[in-house]
């Protein structure tokens, strides 16, 4: 395996541990050897140094043993090469030779700035460093808008065949996101429930407490929308929405997520106005005095920046499991919580029959938390003991760490042993990403060629800007899963 970037900090926190929990686990062959590439001067030695500290930061401490890391520790090399230069990957190639012989097999990583992602798979075929049994993993982001990711899918595609490229979303590597297919396709219980008739609104939130820390430059030329929306969160509504494919593989699974996309209701310029709203984390205090940076103050952030650290909008999808039925998605830097978890709103009774009760929201709600405490949580009414007929809604749970076995969270190690295996189901196809695009796109036009949309602020801490709920229907508000940490919610225009 041959990652470029491997001076990276992609390689650094998740790819090291990924491989090493991989072979910790005997999942690597024997004389499955790592190349990490990069510009930067290591030596092997040093790499390895590198990435004994990383183990020791990134993994669990129960993980960490020192005689499988001494024996992971060896199958690691490091290669100063500049990816752009062809000579220097003709280099590689020599060192490839040098560590496998000629009889290998490849698997290339691109954890470098996606610039480069249009320019490496021409050097290695130039190098002649590609054969039908080479694979390779791209990270995101997969293109910048939707015609850049036609030319990076061109571009690999000319390269290598579809089969061969695999494209890494790691939310489709948690268990808990793969658990949203069993739930619904395992249980004969939720299906006949899973449409129009049955649920009234879903809504999927994937926060974070943190602001973007040291990666400013990174994260001001991308924006919520690309870093979480366009790949992540629609991934997770597609598995929702999805009908049962006739097979779990790569082809079946696929391709229902790709009707999925291609069954997103275009947004109008007036649509895009109003239930697409955008907000920029501001300067706040959180209860207790701590005072949180403005966006506009982080490192390497433009003082003027337009790039937004929030997004919540609003998705329909036409077909006739779901019309009428809204999907909410929302995402943010600097909430209160770092939460990923989806809710389903199922419809009231149509007759209240108790009328008193003592706590909303009065729907059943089924609540698929995919982290923190990753399970499921179904909310129902029962009559609280005691004379009259009082009902209260409450939580049957379930936690996923009550199943023991594999860590969940370790996204990468899963998706790499499954790329090792030839298994795409969980990765990204071509035709996914710009079906996605393809219903994205016009939002960033639209910002674009109207830099007066409004950009809400909101302190940081809170759950984002209050005008968030307006786009919800019949007059509700999002469901959050803990309250504010400051004291305000106000927002204002940016
Ligand atoms: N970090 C994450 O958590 C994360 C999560 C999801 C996706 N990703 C994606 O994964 C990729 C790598 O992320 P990262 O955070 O590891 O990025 P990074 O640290 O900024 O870059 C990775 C490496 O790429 C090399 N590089 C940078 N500029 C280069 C250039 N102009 N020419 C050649 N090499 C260059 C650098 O090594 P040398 O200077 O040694 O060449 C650097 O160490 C990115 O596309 C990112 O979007 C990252």
């Amino acid at each position: 395996m041959v990652i470029f970037g491997g001076s990276g900090d992609l390689a650094k926190r998740k790819l090291i541990p990924a491989l090493y929990m991989l072979h910790k686990r005997s999942l690597l062959e024997n004389d499955f050897k790592i190349i990490a590439t990069g510009r930067s001067i290591l030596t092997s030695d040093q790499f390895m140094e590198r990435a004994e500290e990383s183990l020791s930061k990134y993994i669990n401490k129960s993980d960490f043993e020192s005689g499988w890391v001494e024996s992971f520790l060896p199958r690691l090399s490091y290669f100063v090469s500049d990816p752009e230069s062809i000579n220097d990957v003709m280099s590689l190639g020599e060192n490839i030779k040098e560590l496998a012989g000629n009889d290998y097999r490849v698997l290339f990583y691109l954890a470098t700035p996606p610039s480069l992602y249009e320019i490496i798979p021409g050097n290695l075929k130039e190098a002649g460093l590609v054969s039908s049994s080479t694979r390779i993993i791209v990270e995101k982001p997969f293109g910048y808008d939707l015609a850049s990711a036609k030319r990076m899918n061109d571009i690999l595609r000319s390269v290598f065949t579809e089969n061969q490229i695999f494209r890494i979303d790691h939310f489709l590597g948690k268990e808990t996101v793969q658990n949203i297919l069993a739930l619904r396709f395992a249980n004969g219980i939720f299906e006949p429930l899973w449409n129009r008739n049955f649920i009234e609104r879903v809504e999927i939130t994937a926060v974070e407490n943190m602001g973007i820390e040291t990666r400013g430059g990174f994260y001001d030329n991308t924006g919520a929308l690309r870093d979480m929306v366009q790949n992540h969160l629609i991934q997770l509504l597609a598995l929702v929405a999805m009908e049962p494919p006739i097979a779990f593989n790569e082809k079946e699974f696929r391709n229902e997520v790709v009707k999925v996309y291609r069954s997103l209701k275009p947004l109008s310029e007036e649509e895009i106005e109003r239930d697409v709203i955008r907000g920029q984390y501001i300067e706040s205090h959180l209860k207790g005095g701590r005072r949180v940076l403005p966006y506009r103050e982080e490192k390497n952030v433009n003082s003027q920046s337009m790039t937004e650290t929030f997004l919540a909008m609003k998705v329909n999808i036409l077909n006739w499991r779901w019309e009428g039925v809204p999907f909410y998605i929302r995402t943010g830097k600097q909430m209160p919580t770092k939460v990923t978890e989806i809710v389903i709103h199922f419809k009231p009774t149509p007759h209240r029959l108790f009328s008193s009760r003592d706590e909303c929201p009065e729907q059943n709600q089924l609540i698929i938390r995919l982290q923190p405490n990753e399970g499921a949580v179904l909310k129902f009414d029962v009559k609280l003991p005691g004379s009259g007929f009082q009902v209260k809604q409450v939580p049957m749970e379930f936690t996923y760490d009550k199943l023991g076995g594999v860590q969940s969270g370790d996204a990468y190690s899963r998706l790499i042993e499954d790329c090792l295996n030839g298994e795409s189901v969980l990765f990204t196809r071509s035709d996914a990403v710009e079906a996605s695009w393809n219903y994205f796109d016009p939002i960033l036009k639209h910002w674009r060629e109207n830099p007066v949309t409004p950009l809400y602020g909101y302190p940081a801490g809170t759950w984002g800007p209050d005008i968030s709920d307006r786009i919800i229907d019949g007059g509700k508000k999002w469901s959050n899963p803990c309250k504010n940490l400051t004291d305000t919610d106000k927002y204002c225009e940016l």
